[in-house]
């Protein structure tokens, strides 16, 4: 048996030469493979020598084991050697025809919307607060829009020349208060969402006006919530997103769908060191839970055991600052001048 190794061994060695010398790299290979399948496979001539081991005697054994043990490395290690040579060899041929010193060819990138890089900055640091992402439709029912927001039949908001009807009674939303409204129709309190998204109004389209824009709605509905929570809120957010330095005033305003009601200025160096009127907030009124109690058949929303607050920001100017434009239009334009100025 002991020859019979060493026999194998000169066998194998000079079968792996023989194979790894075949005509082409890519036939070496497939040489190579067979040569191992022929000694190690399952019914090669080392494992079939090694089953000779049972008619040996114990004594016999070990000795003989360690010999096929090293046979096996043996060989193993020669086609594992050659088999790289052969992918190195295979590699250097396939870059042979590439100049890697010329140049590449650019991919052109795109990058995100500045109103986009806003909602994401402003999305980040309300949800460092809790506030989770609401959604609802652009295209609103009268009631979600208006109604349920104690805005009544009469209120200018609703008129004709205001608001796009659309002729099944149904209009573009007209601000994302509309969310604040499915929101608490479809589930109890507490309530803490932050809903970015487009709002239209027929405006008369010129540098400062747009007839579809963007906003950012927020609610909050638990027991307990005050005035204070809504102030602290408000200012962790532009501290946050505009500096510590950012001056915040609440200037006592009227929503139909807040009592009491405030719009919100702020007042920054690095936007020019004006006043700007950014959002309209307040404590949600009492009447907007009774309609919603209506809706949901419940008393969840009960007012005498939970208070909220809302706000809704107008992302568009904030964006026309950050970005330093004074027309609007810019911003729906497209014109990749502009545009490619805010990589992602
Ligand atoms: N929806 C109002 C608008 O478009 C803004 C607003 C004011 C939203 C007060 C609110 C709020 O949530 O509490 O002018």
């Amino acid at each position: 048996m002991e020859s019979r190794i060493t026999e194998l061994k000169e066998e194998a060695i000079s079968a792996i030469e023989v194979a790894s010398a075949v005509s082409t790299p890519k036939a070496a290979q497939e040489a190579l493979k067979e040569t191992r399948i022929r000694f190690l496979g399952k019914t090669g001539s080392i494992s079939l020598l090694s089953e000779g081991m049972r008619s040996l005697t114990k004594e016999e054994r070990p000795r003989i084991g360690q010999l096929l043990n090293e046979l096996r490395n043996i060989v193993t290690a020669a086609l594992d050697e050659k088999e790289a040579a052969l992918t190195a060899l295979a590699d250097a041929a396939a870059f042979a025809s590439i100049d890697t010193s010329l140049p590449g060819t650019a991919s052109l990138s795109g990058s995100l919307h500045p109103l986009t890089l806003l909602v994401d900055r402003a999305v980040q640091i309300f949800r460092r607060l809790g506030f989770a992402i609401a959604d609802g439709p652009d295209i609103e029912t009268e009631w979600h829009c208006f109604d349920a927001l104690n805005t009544p039949a009469d209120h200018p908001a609703r008129n004709e020349q205001d608001t796009f009807y659309l002729p099944d009674g149904r209009l573009l939303r007209t601000h994302t208060s509309s969310i604040q409204i499915r929101t608490m129709v479809a589930n109890p309190p507490p309530i803490r969402i932050i809903a970015p998204g487009a709002a239209y109004r027929r405006d008369e389209v010129d540098a400062t006006h747009l007839a579809q824009f963007t906003q950012m709605e927020g609610l909050t509905v638990a027991p307990g919530v005050n005035l204070g929570d809504l102030k602290g809120t408000i200012e962790f957010f532009f501290h946050e997103l505009f500096g510590p330095g950012t001056e915040i005033r609440f200037r006592p305003h009227f929503f139909p769908f807040t009592e009491p009601s405030y719009e919100i200025d702020i007042r920054t160096e690095s936007l020019g060191g004006k006043w700007m009127e950014l959002a309209g907030c307040g404590m949600v009124d009492p009447a907007v839970f009774a309609e919603v109690n209506k809706a949901r058949g419940d008393d969840a929303y009960d007012p005498e055991r939970i208070s909220g607050f809302a706000f809704g920001f107008g992302l568009d100017r904030l964006a026309m600052n950050l970005t330093g434009i004074s027309d609007i239009r810019m911003l729906t334009e497209n014109d990749l001048r502009f545009l490619s100025r805010f990589p992602a």
